[in-house]
């Protein structure tokens, strides 16, 4: 099978050779029945983790129904899920798609149109030196990594980069061309590195003072994995624009962005679309995975089960950081995180690399004490 897979493949990603064939909660089961528990829940993704009854039964009902219509009429789990999302951020409206990528994309254009509506000649976007915002030719370009933008040039025009943390690189970036600044409030990608409260706090000032746009990329911290519905909820702002997607399905591909009506009203028919974008598919998931969500103690026991992991991981003496359920571990030189990993594998852990040499722990949200004192306990072996 490896073999046809070179052959047949395109060789994109570095892969693990491991075939997975079925989980069940933060458990998952190769091709052998050998099991793995998943402290990465396919990156971020499986906020439910696996085989959870009422998403697989939603799923599965909703397949025996309808998969797929086209934004062309209405889809009713669309809509409830819109009202969700709403009533439960800052308010304002949504628009579905697919994938991270395509979210940030639909953020980029909205931020465009929006001021083109207005009559005034703002477009540029700056973004922070470590982010990560997708791999499409706008996305790649609002992140401020060079290694992914090589071979890829020219870039899309209109995009800065600014010094995370650092609100004078900010400053010095503004000119009266300034439509928006796109962040990640815990950068996942990156390296696990959360955004200092201060600097937030001096940004989103600076972008009310100066007509800017203050757009949050959420499509990592969002859906409960810090701990908050959204990590922007941590903060005492209130963004103009997020986006989402990853946990929003809980593993059926679905992205989408929250904007202010004011904003939201300049996508107006023709302006922007997406064929698969909020099917009932994927909608009717992700109403199953928000009402997990919003449960009464649900977002606790994100922030005592995250509290809890990051003490435990403290036991090795490295550099540990994050915010709820999205937690990563600075690894000296000398220990490399993606051999970590690889080592874990074989031991029946599943864990992620981030940054330079950053171990991650982005686990489904459902994870008990229990099952992070078996991952810190493999970990230990390992390292
Ligand atoms: C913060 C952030 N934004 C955007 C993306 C891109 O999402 P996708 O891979 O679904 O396009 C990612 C993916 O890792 C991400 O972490």
């Amino acid at each position: 099978m490896l073999e046809e897979a070179n052959k047949y493949l395109f060789q994109n990603y570095g892969r693990f050779p491991y075939f997975f064939e079925r989980g069940e909660g933060c458990y998952l089961f190769d091709e052998n029945g050998k099991k793995y528990l998943d402290m990465l829940s396919g990156i971020a993704v499986n906020i439910l983790g696996y085989n959870h009854p009422k998403l697989t039964k939603a799923i599965c009902e909703q397949a025996s129904k309808i998969i797929h219509i086209s934004n062309l009429f209405y889809i009713r789990p669309q809509i409830e899920v819109a009202k969700i999302l709403s009533e439960n951020s800052f308010g304002g409206k949504v628009f579905f798609c697919n994938s991270g990528a395509e979210a940030n994309e639909a953020l980029i254009k909205l931020v465009r149109r929006y001021f083109y509506d207005k009559g005034e000649n703002r477009y540029e976007i700056i973004t922070f030196e470590g982010s990560f915002h997708g791999r499409t030719l706008a996305t790649v370009t609002a992140t401020a990594q060079p290694k992914y933008h090589e071979g890829f040039y020219p870039l899309v025009e209109g995009f800065k980069y600014a010094k995370f943390n650092d609100i004078q690189s900010v400053e010095s970036l503004i000119t009266e061309k300034t439509a928006a600044i796109l962040i990640e409030l815990v950068q996942g990608e990156g390296g696990v590195n959360p955004a200092d409260k201060d600097f937030i706090k001096q940004l989103y000032n600076l972008c009310k003072e100066k007509g800017i746009l203050f757009t949050v990329d959420e499509v990592q911290t969002g859906i409960g994995r810090t701990g908050k519905l959204f990590a922007y909820q941590h903060f005492d702002i209130e963004p103009d624009i997020v986006s989402l997607a990853k946990g929003l399905g809980g593993g059926v591909p679905i992205g989408a962005i929250i904007a202010k009506e004011e904003i939201a009203k300049s996508f107006i028919p023709g302006t922007h679309a997406s064929t698969f974008g909020g099917n009932y598919l994927s909608t009717v998931a992700a109403k199953v995975v928000l009402e997990e969500v919003l449960s009464d103690g649900f977002l606790e026991r994100v922030n005592k089960v995250g509290e809890y992991l990051k003490e435990s991981l403290k036991v090795f003496g490295y550099p540990v950081k994050g915010l709820g359920l999205m937690v990563g571990v600075d690894l000296p030189k000398e220990i490399s995180a993606k051999e970590v990993m690889k080592k874990s594998l074989e031991k029946g852990l599943i864990l992620g690399t981030a940054g330079e040499n950053t171990l991650r722990f982005v686990p489904p949200l459902i994870i008990t004490e229990k099952e992070v004192d078996e991952a810190v306990r493999i970990l230990k072996e390992v390292l």
